[in-house]
């Protein structure tokens, strides 16, 4: 398919966090704590590891390795689709790892998938819904096997079947969202998946929109294009719980786990030192009146 360079998703999504501004705080604030808290476990940041997959060829044992990565940099960790036994590696890292499955046509599949992850100790589970179809008119293929839209019920039905809980990835619509928390999704992550649909809209410029539906039932997650602390900060300023970053994360990878932990705590250190210029405390002090939109 003919690709429309004005289209790229992810070069509109960048020009959108440039044109967020910052104003300062600095009276009463302190140094701040970037604990956050998510399905009954805490964390050390609000800065999680996207769901990657295929990461072969990076380093050695890649998916592993960034999950360990993100474990020693007390973070939540996401994988996508891979192999069962790379999943079971994953989780025997201890790293708190959400799984994403793809949205299989055939429902018995991703059952089979759900099963797995959460006899192997998912710390939740998910669905990228934006992954049915592929550019060319029809419904995606991936790796052989058929992909196809899921509807209201289908996922309410993954839901009520998860013992952990469901999150629903590649929301980018007050529409899906609310259908996503009426199905009983416990968070959903705002993303355009890196671009897989030209002029998609920014997550960051629907995020608030989204936030005022969902209305603090459920967490709200964001991605694509996280490349800082200050995107980070952004994300969060603009009432995302948590962020989850992917190709960020893939150059440190080259160098291992360690180097994965040092990219997170780096992130997170510039998150901080914006936090502390914002006048927010904690996580739940970061203030959405303290963004402003460039309009020069
Ligand atoms: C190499 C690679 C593999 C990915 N695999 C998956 C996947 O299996 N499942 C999924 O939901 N998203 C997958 N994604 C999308 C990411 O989770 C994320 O939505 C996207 O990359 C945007 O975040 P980023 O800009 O920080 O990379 C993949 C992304 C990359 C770069």
């Amino acid at each position: 398919m003919k690709q429309n360079q004005a289209g790229d998703a992810n070069r509109i999504t960048r020009e959108y966090f440039d044109s967020l501004l910052l104003e300062s705080r600095y009276i009463d604030s302190d140094l701040p704590s970037t604990q956050l808290q998510l399905y009954g476990e805490t964390f050390q940041t609000p800065i999680m590891t996207a769901a990657l997959s295929h990461l072969h060829g990076i380093c050695d044992n890649a998916m592993v390795e960034i999950a360990k990565g993100a474990l020693e940099a007390k973070a939540v960790h996401w994988v996508g689709m891979g192999e069962e036994d790379e999943f079971e590696q994953i989780t025997e890292t201890g790293a708190r790892t959400i799984k994403i499955i793809k949205p299989h046509k055939d429902s018995n599949v991703i059952y089979k998938k759900m099963d797995h992850a959460i006899e192997h100790n998912a710390f939740a589970v998910g669905m990228d819904i934006d992954h049915a179809f592929s550019g060319n008119g029809k419904y995606d293929v991936v790796c052989g096997l058929p992909m196809h839209a899921k509807s209201f019920e289908e996922i309410k039905e993954y839901v009520e079947r998860s013992s952990v809980p469901f999150i629903i990835k590649g929301v980018l619509s007050v529409q899906d969202a609310e259908k996503s928390v009426k199905a009983g999704a416990k968070g959903i992550v705002v993303s355009h998946h890196h671009g897989i649909m030209q002029y998609a809209i920014p997550p960051l410029m629907i995020l608030p929109e989204i936030v005022k539906a969902v209305d603090g039932q459920i967490p709200i997650f964001v991605d694509c294009g996280i490349e800082s602390g200050m995107d980070v900060f952004k994300a969060l300023a603009l009432g995302a719980t948590a962020v989850c970053v992917g190709r960020e994360l893939m150059e440190p990878l080259k160098d291992g786990k360690d180097a994965v932990a040092k990219r997170i705590n780096e992130m997170n250190l510039e998150l901080m030192s914006i936090m502390a210029r914002t006048g927010a405390k904690t996580l739940a002090e970061i203030d959405p009146s303290v963004i402003h939109f460039k309009t020069f």
